[in-house]
């Protein structure tokens, strides 16, 4: 494998389907995540350990979190929003669990219907769980809505940061700091991801950004200055938000590696690969709005793949 300076996670089968009215068959999230390793891609959140009445795309998530155990060379995890759901991913047999709270207190109780507090005592007990097994798991650890939130407004850099603290002392062996409304600005990402950064010492940082607004790879930029080398995307930016019309997913996975790629940074994803994995998706997603540039326009004729990968 190549050598990385930079992460791409991709996030696309869990932040992504979460919004997506179609239900795909585990066989086809298999597909995806089978692809996405071939493409270089090989840390995917692949499903969501949600109960299956609160988003039934999940109903499936032992299958494919089973199946994608299977799958070689893939670092599969998945999404926890409570102890139930660790459990269910821990019996599996999954190696990374990647827990989510709200820095907005509001946006928790909307979301996991307990407080941020009553968030972080459900972490201890997950990490708590996480000590009692007999073997590794990596348990990661999200802090939403840092950047603002559409429900509770401004978000202070000081709960944050305190979160992450929290966090950290309570186990968590990753951080990712999302911008889950696509609130954040630069000059902002700059400024806290620089403090989340000096808090979190040996601890791995990622970025979690939305394009909602236009600002996602530029966020990324300012995220990479701060010296974050982790980031999650969605292929085709698939998502968006329920209760924000017109809103778009997570930053695209294709166009953030062409960014990266660009200027010489190297993700190991070959861009070629990834739309063609894109064509599949939004062939089994009728409808569904995907956004991405290079999708449009094609890669500049001046870009050299450094990973492509020969066949
Ligand atoms: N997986 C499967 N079933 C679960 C579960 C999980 N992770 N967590 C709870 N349940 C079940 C309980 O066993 C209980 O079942 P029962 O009615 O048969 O006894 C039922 O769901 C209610 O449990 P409770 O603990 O009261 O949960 P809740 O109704 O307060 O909901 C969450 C809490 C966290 C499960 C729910 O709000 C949720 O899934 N939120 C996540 C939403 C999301 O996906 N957001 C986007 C990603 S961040
Ligand atoms: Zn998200």
């Amino acid at each position: 494998m190549n050598e990385r300076d930079v992460q791409i996670r991709e996030v696309g089968l869990r932040d992504g389907l979460q919004m997506v009215r179609t239900i795909l068959t585990s066989a086809q999230k298999l597909e995806w995540c089978a692809r996405m390793v071939d493409a270089g891609v090989t840390d995917i959140e692949v499903t969501s350990f949600v109960p299956p009445k609160v988003v039934p795309q999940f109903a499936d998530a032992v299958e494919v979190a089973t199946g994608a155990l299977a799958i070689d060379g893939l670092h599969a995890a998945a999404l926890v929003p409570n102890l139930k759901g660790a459990q269910r991913a821990f019996d599996v047999g999954l190696n990374k669990v990647h827990y989510v709270l709200s820095a907005s207190n509001e946006h928790n109780l909307k979301n996991v219907r307990r407080s941020t507090a009553e968030s972080v005592e459900d972490f201890e007990r997950i990490a708590a769980a996480r000590d009692e097994l007999n073997r590794e798991v990596m348990l990661g650890a999200g802090v939403a809505t840092a950047f603002g939130c559409t429900i509770a407004g401004k978000v202070d850099e000081r709960t944050v940061l305190g979160l992450v603290e929290t966090l950290i002392d309570a186990g968590a062996q990753e951080i990712t700091i999302a911008d889950t409304v696509g609130y954040a600005n630069p000059a902002q990402v700059r400024a806290l991801m620089r403090q989340v950064m000096a808090l979190a010492g040996p601890v791995p940082i990622a970025c979690h950004f939305h394009d909602t607004r236009g600002l996602g790879l530029a966020n990324v930029m300012a995220a990479l200055d701060a010296g974050v080398r982790a980031f999650d995307g969605s292929l085709g930016g698939l998502g968006g938000c329920p209760f924000a019309p017109n809103a778009t997913g997570n930053i695209n996975t294709e166009d953030t590696v062409f960014m990266l790629e660009a200027q010489g940074l190297r993700t190991g994803i070959d861009i070629n690969r990834l739309l063609a994995i894109r064509e599949t998706i939004a062939a089994w997603l009728p409808g569904e709005p995907l956004t991405g540039a290079i999708a449009r326009a094609g890669l500049p004729a001046t870009f050299v793949d450094r990973e492509a990968v020969v066949a």
